[in-house]
């Protein structure tokens, strides 16, 4: 196959957190992946930095023992890993003293690109962009990247933006929100955007009501602590799942660059109507054996919701009518996220008698298997006259495109586009703060009016309330796993 990779211009990465979590799963064996497929070479650097005592060759063991676990790539062979070993250095750092910064100023270069991501909780991000610019290790180039949490709340995600902006340009800063870098979420934008088939369809007229879930089979085990304090709400509606209704509900940008997109999904958060407290399921899961919520929380009073369902109105001309249903949580009976569209039936039905027309649907799958699938109706083979029955038009990527690269990890395609200095998969400042001032209000109403979420038990599909969300509009979810 002919390789398809650009590369790109050498660059010097340095890794704050890189003994963590995060650097060890995914960053650095995306890194890795990306050297190995070519797409940057000998002249670059990685340059780790945490506060433990490591040295080069200790970070190097570190970052093989990383790829040989977490690295996607079957064929790696130990020369790959050697090879990138190379490229990698180590600094120790202390984010909030003044120990290592001297040092890792000098183990930069002044002619390639630099990028600073840090790795690291959200409580470090201003000590670090301060240290970077007072120790003017940050050049008016430079490339500085976070994950969330971006603040848990609108004053605390302008606060935040405020420090970074104190130091660095939007266009330096690159708000990492890792769903953006699924292939699926790519594709939604190729399927809206390069195809004349779906456009004129994608307003109210046609569409019924929009179905967005995100659900996960595993629990909060090991990160009960930070998750206790965030919630289904601030750590999935806010960011992934609000990027998804942005995607699917924005108008097509006149062109494919940074703030063309973000602009028009900037309209839909602001178009969001606020969301009543009727619109809202709240669940946690219970379990026996220590293997509730509570228990993996640490916290036997917690309120805090592991799953949530809502009912989400996007008041403009195109969407108002439609409602999109968000859902999210944890420990669902499968990993499953998709985007569910649901056409208007036909208008009129010319098969009289026949068994019932099925309405179209069209799921953009993220995860597992990614595709497309479009539900049709179709006239069930065979003799009894004309009866009808569903049948899906069926498209999964790894099907359809045999021999294509295999999805990327989304940061594989994150951390290059930080490289290549394209922002259109980032977030924008406005756009957290906006998500954020539609999000506060419908937290505090429960938090003021200090409603529990209702239990639901582990391995089903959440909360009856949300089953009652839906009936109440007389529609269904789709089951988890369909
Ligand atoms: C993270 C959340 O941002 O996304 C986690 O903090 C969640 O709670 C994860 O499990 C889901 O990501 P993915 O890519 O596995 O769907």
């Amino acid at each position: 196959m002919v390789s398809r990779v650009i590369p790109v211009d050498p660059f010097d990465l340095v890794l704050f957190g890189a003994t963590g979590d995060l650097a060890r799963r995914k960053i650095l064996p995306s890194l890795f992946h990306r050297f190995q497929i070519g797409q940057f070479d000998a002249a670059t650097r990685i340059i780790g930095t945490s506060r433990a005592d490591l040295d080069q060759k200790g970070f190097r063991e570190l970052t093989a023992d990383a790829i040989r676990e977490f690295g996607q790539e079957e064929n790696t062979t130990e020369e790959e890993i050697a090879a990138f070993a190379e490229l990698l250095d180590y600094v120790p750092v202390d984010a909030r003293g003044d120990t290592g910064w001297d040092e890792l100023g000098k183990h930069l270069r002044e002619d390639v690109i630099r990028a600073f991501y840090l790795s690291v909780g959200p409580s470090l991000f201003t000590d670090i962009a301060d240290r970077l610019s007072a120790s003017g290790i940050a050049t008016p180039d430079s490339r500085i990247v976070l994950e969330k949490p971006f603040g848990h709340d609108l004053a605390s995600a302008q606060a935040l933006n405020q420090a970074l902006r104190a130091h660095f340009q939007e266009g330096q800063i690159y708000r990492i929100d890792h769903y953006l870098g699924k292939e699926t979420v790519q594709n939604l934008m190729a399927l809206r955007f390069a195809n004349s088939l779906f456009e004129p369809l994608w307003n109210s007229s046609h569409i019924d009501h929009v179905q967005i879930t995100v659900a996960e089979s595993i629990g909060v085990e090991g990160r009960g602590e930070y998750y206790d304090k965030s919630g289904a709400m601030r750590d999935m509606v806010q960011n992934h799942l609000m990027q998804l209704l942005c995607l699917t509900a924005m108008e097509p940008p006149a062109r494919f660059t940074p703030n063309a997109v973000r602009d028009e999904k900037v309209k839909v958060i602001e178009a969001l109507n606020p969301v009543a407290p009727d619109d809202i399921a709240r669940g946690q899961y219970r379990g026996k054996d220590g293997d509730s919520y509570r228990d993996h929380a640490g916290n036997p009073d917690s309120t805090t919701e592991s799953f949530i369902a809502m009912k989400v109105e996007v008041a403009n001309w195109r969407w108002a009518g439609t409602p999109f249903y968000l859902r999210t949580g944890k420990c669902l009976r499968e990993r499953v996220s998709e985007i569910a569209v649901f056409f208007r039936d036909p208008p009129h039905n010319i098969f009289e008698g026949a068994a019932g027309v099925h309405g179209n649907v069209l799921v953009i799958r993220l995860q597992p298997d990614e595709g497309i699938t479009l539900r049709t109706t179709i006239k069930d083979p065979g003799p009894g006259g004309m009866r009808l029955t569903a049948a899906n038009l069926d498209m999964t990527f790894a099907d359809s495109l045999p021999g294509a690269e295999r999805p990327q990890d989304a940061y594989e395609r994150l951390i290059m586009d930080v490289i290549r200095g394209n922002q259109t998969l980032f977030m924008r400042g406005d756009e957290v703060e906006a998500a954020w001032a539609w999000a506060d209000p419908i937290i505090a109403d429960w938090t003021e009016a200090g409603t529990e979420p209702q239990r639901y038990d582990r391995g089903g599909s959440g909360p009856e309330d949300s089953l009652l969300l839906m009936h109440r509009d007389g529609r269904r979810w789709r089951g988890i796993g369909d």
